[in-house]
């Protein structure tokens, strides 16, 4: 839907992070703008250069430079991470709803996934009783995503436990992708899932947190035995991140700079959350949410009689607004809404909702 349609729409509501940081909001003072234009725009090191490795590390409690893998975007770390670890025949349990890259990967590649359901009535959680029912001798990996794309919620200190020693127990990996890691509405920061367990690949990066999707910026933290494994993938995909980003990239994660950014995020999300949350009040039982804790993201369900598709396909077509139905997260009944874009975007994007609402009931009632 992304590359498909978020270009072509009034109402971009499928992005999931904060509206981005403009370079000139970045860059503070003309001596790093003259740094910036004298850079050379050679290869940069292949792993990102030590010093953005080392303002990463210093975000982890016990991760040293040699513990990150700097990539193109999370996404590219997750990819890396999955084709490093997944053979055909393997078995992977996938938490689900999720953000979809790495179930899509193991399907691709013939792995056998078993879904870790997050349940609505448990606030976005999983059953811990679930996770120990499907993890066996025979995974490979454990997938989640913490904090959690579509539903915006945050591990409980049960369930983070369960999926460590689910790991341990096992033997199995644990693929941990925290790129909403630091974009918390009202909660306390996220603890990473890093330092619990020898086999754990943690994927992250600048898109969401942060707002700077347009540097392609993301890493893997992972033991140095780990990560000497993905190099060689990474060397048959990208090579190196860009030049440029690299560079930004160290702006961004200097400690005073990222508090600001981060600050920057949490004060939209706390500006928006309230926002929609008075639009869905508005509609009375026809919605229904969990609050998200994190995430620029809402995950909503609806009371109407129309698949999630469906209903993201006329509101695509006839009011140009783009949702991600939750077929797309194997959750039918559901729609994500962005909650990221600038105040009367947003509120010009739910009104245009608001018309195809009216335009169903009617159509109901007639
Ligand atoms: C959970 C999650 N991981 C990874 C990504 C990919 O992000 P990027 O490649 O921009 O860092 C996204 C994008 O929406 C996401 O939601």
């Amino acid at each position: 839907m992304q590359c498909l349609y978020e270009r072509v729409v009034d109402y971009e509501f499928s992005e999931s992070g904060v509206h981005p940081l403009h370079l000139n909001e970045l860059l503070e003072g003309d001596d790093e703008i003259k740094e910036l234009l004298e850079s050379p725009l050679g290869y940069p090191h292949a792993d990102g250069t030590p010093l953005l490795r080392e303002r990463i590390a210093a975000t982890y409690k016990n991760a040293e430079t040699e513990n990150v893998f700097v990539t193109n975007g999370s996404s590219e770390a997750n990819f890396i991470a999955a084709w490093r670890l997944f053979d055909k025949g393997d078995e992977a349990v996938i938490m689900v709803p999720n953000y979809m890259q790495t179930w899509g990967l193991a399907r691709t590649w013939d792995v056998k996934i078993k879904e870790l359901r997050l349940r609505n009535d448990l606030g976005w959680q999983f059953d811990p009783e679930d996770l120990k029912s499907l993890v066996t001798s025979k995974t490979k990996a454990i997938q989640v995503c913490n904090p959690n794309n579509p539903t915006g919620a945050i591990m409980a200190d049960e369930q983070r436990k369960a999926v460590i020693d689910a790991a341990k127990d096992s033997g199995a990996w644990l693929l941990s992708d925290e790129v909403y890691l630091g974009a918390e509405r009202e909660a306390p920061r996220t603890e990473s899932l890093w330092g619990y367990h020898d086999k754990t690949l943690i994927t992250n990066g600048l898109s969401k947190a942060y707002g700077l999707p347009g540097l392609r910026t993301g890493w893997l933290i992972g033991s140095r035995e780990a990560l000497e494994g993905v190099k060689f993938h990474h060397d048959y995909l990208t090579l190196t991140p860009a030049m440029l980003s690299d560079r930004l990239a160290r702006l961004a994660l200097e400690p005073k700079r990222r508090e600001k950014i981060l600050n920057r995020t949490r004060s939209i999300l706390q500006s928006n959350y309230p926002i929609i949350k008075d639009w869905l009040d508005r509609h009375g039982t026809m919605f229904e949410h969990v609050p998200p804790a994190a995430g620029a993201i809402i995950y909503i369900r609806y009371n109407l009689k129309i698949n999630s598709t469906a209903l993201a396909e006329r509101l695509r077509k006839e009011k140009s607004v783009l949702v991600i139905p939750g077929d797309h997260f194997g959750t039918d009944g559901y729609l994500r809404i962005g909650t990221g874009p600038p105040k009367d975007y947003l509120l010009g994007g739910l009104d245009r909702i608001d018309e195809l609402l009216r335009e169903i009931e009617a159509e109901g009632s007639s």
